[in-house]
Formats: C-alpha cells, sequence, structure tokens
C-alpha cells in the first residue's frame, strides 16, 4: 500500500485548560470502581456503540485494528456464559488457582458465584485476533495484547465518562465464548466485560479502592 499523508495539527490549548483538562479526567477517571451488583436497567445501545466505536480508535500495531467486540443482551445466551463460566470458576477456586493467587483474592471477597452475569443488561466479549482472514488470506497481526488491552482501557472509560459502571471479568480459560458465540478461531477472548448501572446498596471491596502514590507508580528523571 502507497504511503501518503493528510494534514493533522489540533489546536494547541492554553496552559491554564490543559492544566484544568487534566484535572477534571483525573477526578472522573478516579472515580470509576468495579462493581458486582448490577441492576436489571437496560442501557440505549447507541451507547454501547459510541463506546466501541472509542475503543476502535485506539491506537494499535500497524493499524490492522485486531480486536472485536461482541455484544451480548439475550437472556439465555447470558445464561449460558454464566453456566460455562461458573464450571471453569468453580475449577478455579476449588483446585486450580495456587495458594498465593487465592490469599490475593481474599481482600476482594470473590467467588465462583457469577450472578453479575445475569442481572447485567449488557456484556461485551472483547477478542483478540492473532491474525485477521482477509479474502482467505491469513494477516498476521502485531502487538495484539497491547492494542486490545489500549482499546479495552479506552472502552471501559468512554463506558465511565458515559455514567455506566463495570466488571472486567475473565473466567479462565474463556475459550467456551468462542463456542457460545460462534466466534472463529483465530479470535481469542481477552476481557469478559459486564456493563450496567449499580444495583441499590452496591458494595465494593474496601481493598480495591487503595491505590498506589504517583512515587510508586513513576520514576521522573
Ligand atoms: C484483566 C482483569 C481481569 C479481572 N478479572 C476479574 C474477575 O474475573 N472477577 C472479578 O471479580 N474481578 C476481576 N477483575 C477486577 C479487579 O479485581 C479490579 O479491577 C481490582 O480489584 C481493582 O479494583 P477497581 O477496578 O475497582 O479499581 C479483573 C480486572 C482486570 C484488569
Amino acid at each position: 500500500m502507497k504511503f501518503e499523508t493528510i494534514k493533522f495539527r489540533p489546536k494547541k490549548l492554553p496552559l491554564i485548560k490543559i492544566s484544568l483538562r487534566s484535572k477534571k479526567f483525573y477526578e472522573l477517571i478516579k472515580k470509576r470502581k468495579s462493581i458486582r451488583d448490577f441492576d436489571k436497567t437496560l442501557i440505549e445501545d447507541e451507547i454501547i456503540k459510541n463506546a466501541i466505536l472509542a475503543a476502535g480508535t485506539a491506537p494499535n500495531g500497524a493499524n490492522l485494528q485486531p480486536w472485536h467486540f461482541v455484544v451480548i443482551k439475550d437472556k439465555n445466551i447470558k445464561k449460558k456464559i454464566r453456566i460455562y463460566a461458573e464450571k471453569e470458576e468453580q475449577k478455579f477456586y476449588n483446585y486450580k488457582a495456587t495458594q498465593a493467587w487465592l490469599e490475593a483474592l481474599k481482600p476482594l471477597g470473590t467467588d465462583s458465584n457469577k450472578y453479575f452475569l445475569e442481572d447485567a443488561p449488557v456484556l461485551i466479549a472483547i477478542f483478540e485476533k492473532k491474525f485477521t482472514i482477509e479474502e482467505n488470506i491469513k494477516v498476521k497481526n502485531y502487538y495484539v495484547k497491547e492494542s486490545v488491552g489500549i482499546a479495552t482501557g479506552i472502552l471501559i472509560s468512554s463506558l465511565h465518562y458515559s455514567g455506566l459502571c463495570m466488571l472486567t471479568h475473565t473466567p479462565s480459560p474463556m475459550n467456551f465464548l468462542n463456542k457460545i458465540l460462534n466466534r472463529p478461531t483465530n479470535e481469542k477472548p481477552f476481557v469478559l466485560l459486564v456493563v450496567g448501572y449499580a444495583k441499590k446498596n452496591c458494595k465494593i471491596p474496601k481493598f480495591a479502592t487503595k491505590k498506589k502514590s504517583i512515587d510508586e507508580i513513576s520514576t521522573w528523571l
């Protein structure tokens, strides 16, 4: 493909505005919390569509956009996902997880019961594509995990900014999602995002609200 360019120079904002915006974004994003108690209020498709479009703008390896998002609203499919997820999670909690892993999860109070998979109005299954098949030709994708991770971050930020709550759920392994959602073998489940509104009296683990300080997470040279 030919190398072409187009003009692009976003407006340079006054410093005061940049500073204010950076603060505002941090104030907004720090209110995001993973929740597990969803109420059953439905979500407008448009909100989910806009968030997926936002995710689709993510920087990614060679602009090959190695992702696919499956939006699940159907009650029967959600139920099926819950059954399969709980089967995997029972194995995880009963014998697959290491003692250290179970210890790390203790303050979150999670177990193999995944009721939220049926309660939440929307599940978004995010798939990473190691390669894409175009007209029967296999096209290799690059930096797939990094790209899909960034896209997922933007998706979460967009949904949070819209006023919705979420849980990033990863029943391990997740390949049952290919079967239930009829996705091809070049796609691998990355994360199952549970989306909705918080139930009345929704509680979150206190432990999860403790975030590291700027000094702990950054080095300035
Ligand atoms: C990749 C990933 C996988 C996760 N998987 C699960 C999960 O399977 N079940 C769950 O309850 N929480 C899961 N979480 C949520 C984390 O427990 C949560 O993000 C963490 O405790 C920090 O809390 P916060 O999101 O409220 O800041 C996952 C988070 C990430 C990023």
